[in-house]
């Protein structure tokens, strides 16, 4: 499994998932460091996460995990997580409906680092993170481009996708970090006209209501 740090502080962590993966975040924020999202299966936290997480150095419990929303590939670990680690706080902005959970607020911010950003348009309920340390907005799945793998088809609300792009283009921004390998540009935008790129081709692949 791929593990990559391309801003300072947020380790990407590429659970294989089907043919394609799904990121597992890793961000040091102060007094630890959290998780933001837990990839599908008890076995991916016991065979990939935790083995990742001490080759990284992360020896103690992470303080938070964080869902970007509860779709099976991002949350399926959280019962496993759970187990591993008592004491970690589960937080989402989507109800989950199986694990205890706090729910999280518009623009809360946790552990003086991530800002918690409503992106719906993929679901009703779905965020993404800002790290305001480096301006990198981690966006789980709230934006598809023309979709990954066999899930071409991932926007559920597209006037709400239309919004959340808009959204976007509001935040200051160096850095863009999605969760799977998005066809055409990859998961990754860093800098304002790789950003505006990125966003352009979302919008060209929304589909009309
Ligand atoms: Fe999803």
């Amino acid at each position: 499994m791929k593990v990559t740090e391309p801003v300072c502080g947020i380790h990407i962590l590429e659970v294989p998932f089907e043919e394609i993966y799904t990121a597992v975040f890793a961000v040091r924020v102060s007094g630890g460091y959290v998780l933001i999202d837990c990839a599908t299966t008890a076995r991916d936290v016991d065979d990939h996460i935790l083995p990742a997480l001490r080759r990284l150095g992360f020896e103690e419990a992470p303080i938070a995990l964080l869902l970007t929303h509860r779709h099976g590939d991002h949350a399926g670990g959280a019962a496993r997580l759970a187990e591993h680690f008592p004491h970690m706080e589960i937080c989402s902005f989507e109800p989950l409906k199986d694990t205890p959970f706090r729910l999280l607020c518009e623009n809360e911010i946790i552990g003086d680092r991530l800002q918690v950003i409503p992106l719906p348009g993929h679901t009703e309920r779905s965020v993404g993170y800002l790290d305001l340390e480096t301006h990198t907005l981690l966006t789980g799945d709230c934006l598809q481009q023309a979709g990954v793998g066999k899930y071409t088809n991932g926007i559920r609300f597209p006037s709400l996708y239309r919004q959340s792009i808009a959204h976007i283009r509001q935040l200051d921004l160096h850095g863009i970090i999605a969760s799977h390998d998005y066809v055409p540009l990859g998961s990754t935008a860093f800098g304002e006209k790789a950003i505006d790129q990125y966003l352009n081709t979302c919008l060209a692949h929304c589909p009309k209501e």
